[in-house]
């Protein structure tokens, strides 16, 4: 039987080999044009694409939607809940940012799609938010990567209802969930707890009070002092949060690095599961030195970062507390960011020599990659003059 079975496999094989020979000889001189396995990746990971400002309107009094068409082709496609990363070109210097869509995927389709992004006015930390809140116009023309991240609802891991924690600005996620289950693109029940100082800071409450429906319910929570409010006070404490949840629950959580540490405890409070939370990446740390096992001595010092790009090699200035990432920018040399949290791998560096602290909140490395000296520049900070190695744009 066994012998049997060998000549099988032999015969077999050789008439692989005979068909394969066979093509060979039959087939054509002309090399082949088009890979359609390569089509597909390409329509689905199209890489930057041009967008133009059609539109720009104020989303309350401290923050502004902004509406973009794509220039080169249809708006790629996007899950509710990812964001686009914009490439601002400032003083000679490209600098990228990652933003929420607020608009739907549906928004997005047919001939006049078009995507929407909300951003607050920053206290005084972020000229970027200013920027797009002061001075961009339609017409206006950036390269973007449109649909990146993770923070989108998945039914083989969500529950069916949805409990959205949003703080200020970090609602936009859900608006894009909100106004796409309201379209019927997406089959989940949202409630959306919706944290505001004032009733003036509520961001989007026109769109988000249109899309009130069935599954989509919406809970103004003022925190300030405000007489005449009717609705829920105070905070998204934990009996907050247990009011508005039922028997499972998922817990999609987008809003202020604040905001994330008061929510874990609410949250533990719950024992909701891990499997049923879900945060959305904050961006850069605002206070690295406040975050756990950072060397607070070294917070007042500059080092030197040696940066090898190919053949290329520059020294640049640090300061101990901003991340390799912005002292690049800084210094006028363009690395690929997307999220600026750690979780894209987009800024992945290689540490050729020198140490560096890497935010704990932020590091989303593999394993391999940490054994290797490797770090994601917008989460790692210098703690020593540095050499490192980046690909070449
Ligand atoms: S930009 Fe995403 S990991 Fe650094």
């Amino acid at each position: 039987m066994k012998f049997k079975g060998f000549l099988k496999d032999v015969t077999g094989a050789s008439r692989v080999t005979k068909a394969r020979i066979n093509a060979f000889d039959t087939a054509s001189d002309k090399p082949v044009t088009l890979d359609p396995i390569a089509e597909v990746v390409k329509a689905w990971h199209l890489g930057r694409v041009t967008l133009e400002v059609t539109e720009v309107r104020d989303a309350c009094r401290t923050a502004k939607t902004v509406r973009f068409k794509r220039c080169d082709g249809d708006m790629p496609y996007f899950l509710a809940g990812q964001y686009v990363v914009i490439d601002f070109e400032i003083d000679g210097a490209t600098i990228s940012r990652p933003y929420s869509i607020s608009s739907s995927p549906s928004e997005a389709r047919g001939d006049d799609g078009y995507i929407e992004i909300t951003v607050r006015r920053s206290r005084g930390d972020g000229f970027i938010a200013d920027y797009i809140n002061d001075s961009v116009k339609v017409g206006d023309r950036f390269t973007a990567l449109v649909g990146c991240g993770q923070f989108f609802y998945e039914p083989l891991r969500d529950a069916r209802h949805v409990v959205a924690l949003a703080g200020g600005v970090g609602i936009t996620p859900f608006a894009s969930m909100a106004k796409e289950i309201a379209r019927g693109g997406l089959d989940f029940d949202l409630t959306i707890l919706y944290g505001s100082v004032s009733s003036d800071d509520i961001v989007l409450k026109e769109e988000l009070d249109a899309v009130r429906c069935d599954r989509v319910k919406i809970v103004h929570v003022l925190s300030g002092d405000e007489p005449d409010w009717q609705g829920e006070r105070g905070f998204l404490t934990a009996e907050l949060i247990k009011k508005y949840s039922s028997d499972d629950t998922t817990y999609f959580i987008c809003g202020p690095q604040a905001m994330y540490t008061f929510l874990r405890g609410e949250l533990e409070k719950l024992s909701a599961p891990a499997r049923r939370v879900r945060f959305e990446v904050f961006g850069q740390a605002k206070d690295i030195t406040k975050f756990p096992g950072y060397p607070a001595h070294l917070a007042d010092k500059t080092f030197n970062i040696t940066v090898r790009r190919g053949v290329h090699e520059d020294v640049i200035p640090a300061k101990a507390t901003e991340s390799i990432v912005v002292a690049l920018e800084r210094a006028g040399i363009r690395i690929e960011t997307g999220c600026r949290s750690g979780e894209c791998g987009f800024c992945r560096t290689k540490v050729v020599s020198g140490s560096v602290y890497v935010c704990p909140e932020n590091d989303g490395r593999r394993a391999a990659d940490r054994d290797f000296g490797y770090v994601h520049a917008c989460a790692a900070y210098p703690t020593s003059d540095l050499v490192i190695k980046i690909p070449i744009l």
